[in-house]
């Protein structure tokens, strides 16, 4: 038997439009059929809610897996990784009864967001005259300290004195950049250094090698699931720069970012929402008049998991579904919330982009010119009639099918999943 015959399978779990669009939910669902669940970009700028019974959880970093017992649940060396943070979410399930013990590693590659990130991600923001909108966690300066070559790694933590050099330097680093910035409250700036210095053992007892741990998996037939965090509109390279996160948020990120080879991804899942949404700044070609904007925010609770801001919303945008495809490489599509259209007569889908240089079917690299598009919409009937009890495709009222066709069309892309509400049960298996 080759090699690549006693291999197990990895799918790739990635948001296609600007983030939120179910992706906790989908990897809870999957993560049945799943050994590992992996993080392998962003950090705690993530909101990934889990609905399981009346409760509702919100991770920032653990994997969505974590509410499955038994299944090991790993943030690869593309995850920024904010210690205070992630130990006040692992405490945080264990005392809700998810017992996390043995079943959490990170990668020793992983980089740390430091308490400093955190600040000067908000300074840049209250100064810049180019606002982002960022969540606040400190992201883009992680990465820069990153690609930069000055970052901490966790592997960093073995020997505690070359760690507290290292901590030392990146807070007087950040010092000259925040009075640069004109920012003088530091807050708890100064314990920065003996607080991570505090959590060094916890972390490095559950560091360890994610990569050579997922190809081990694999070769003993087991099931990863990747679960990506943003989504492909967000992509650092191929999102709407500059109103991006600082990772590639898109399936390539999802082999270098948990050490394995591309070879060994078996399936990518893009999941989109049957409308989209956005928060944050940045053009959103789709975007309803105030007025629908305020009702579809309203029946789909489109409110920022991470930071409780409004989420913009706006029709599917099939032109942005046909690049995530694309970009992604998609196998399979997830569309979550189709029940959030449930009571609209009639709803709409971008097909193309009206450009001062004519018809455009394909995304564009400029964001400027995105911001001035018109959309192109083709017009389809409303089902109006609930859908969230539903559990199989051609239970569904003909006209959610026929806008669920006309989804898998534009993007080219078969759809193999379908939510009908927040719980775990109501889920449509297509394939
Ligand atoms: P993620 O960041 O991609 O994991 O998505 P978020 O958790 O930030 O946002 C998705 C929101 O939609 C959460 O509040 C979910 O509970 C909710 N949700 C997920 N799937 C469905 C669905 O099919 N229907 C409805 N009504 N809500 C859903
Ligand atoms: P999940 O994983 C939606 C957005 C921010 C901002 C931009 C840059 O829950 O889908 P950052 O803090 O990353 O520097 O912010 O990206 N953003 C998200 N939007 N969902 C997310 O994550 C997001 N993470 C970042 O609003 O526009
Ligand atoms: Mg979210």
């Amino acid at each position: 038997m080759s090699d690549a015959a006693s291999m197990g399978r990895c799918t790739v779990v990635v948001g296609g439009q600007w983030g939120d669009e179910g992706k906790g939910k989908i990897v809870d669902v999957l993560a049945w059929e799943a050994d590992i669940i992996a993080r392998f970009q962003g950090g705690a700028n993530a909101g990934h809610t889990v609905h399981v019974g009346e409760e509702e959880f919100i991770f920032h970093l653990i994997p969505s897996g974590i509410l499955h017992p038994g299944k090991r649940c790993l943030m690869g060396n593309g995850v920024v990784l904010d210690p205070f943070q992630f130990f006040k979410e692992y405490d945080a399930a264990a005392a809700r009864g998810v017992d996390p013990e043995g079943r959490v590693g990170v990668s020793l590659r992983a980089q740390l967001l430091l308490p400093y990130h955190r600040l000067l991600d908000r300074a840049r923001e209250g100064t810049s005259p180019q606002k982002i909108g960022t969540t606040g966690r400190g992201i883009g300066p992680a990465y820069e300290d990153k690609v930069g070559r000055r970052g901490i790694r966790v592997v960093d933590l073995k020997d505690e004195a070359r760690a507290r050099s290292l901590l030392e330097e990146g807070l007087a680093r950040a010092r000259r950049r925040l009075a640069e910035l004109g920012q003088a409250d530091l807050e708890g700036s100064e314990e920065c250094v003996g607080e991570t210095l505090a959590l060094r053992e916890r972390l490095l007892t559950l560091a360890t090698d994610v990569g050579l741990e997922i190809h081990r998996a694999l070769k003993a037939g087991k099931m990863i699931l990747m679960e990506g965090a943003q989504g492909t509109a967000l992509d650092v390279d191929h999102g709407t720069y500059p109103y991006v996160t600082s990772s590639n948020t898109t399936a390539g990120g999802a082999a270098a970012g948990c050490g394995i080879g591309p070879t060994a991804i078996t399936d990518i899942l893009g999941v989109m929402k049957a409308y989209i949404t956005r928060v944050g700044e940045g053009p959103l070609p789709t975007a309803l008049p105030p007025d629908m904007d305020e009702k579809v925010r309203t029946l789909g609770a489109e409110f920022g998991a991470t930071t409780g801001r409004p989420r913009r919303c706006g029709w599917f945008d099939g032109v942005l579904a046909r690049y995530s495809a694309r970009v992604n490489g998609l196998t399979g599509l997830a569309i979550t919330k189709l029940d959030v259209l449930d009571t609209l007569p009639e709803l709409s889908i971008a097909t193309a982009y009206r450009m001062p240089e004519g018809v455009a079917e394909e995304f564009p690299a400029d964001t400027g010119s995105l911001g001035k598009v018109e959309p192109v919409y083709e017009k389809l009937p409303g089902w109006e009639a609930s859908t969230k009890d539903v559990r199989k495709l051609e239970d569904l009222p003909y006209h959610a099918r026929s806008y669920l066709d006309r989804l898998q069309e534009i993007t080219v892309t078969p759809i193999t999943m379908v939510s009908v509400g927040t719980r775990r049960s109501q889920i449509i298996r297509v394939s």
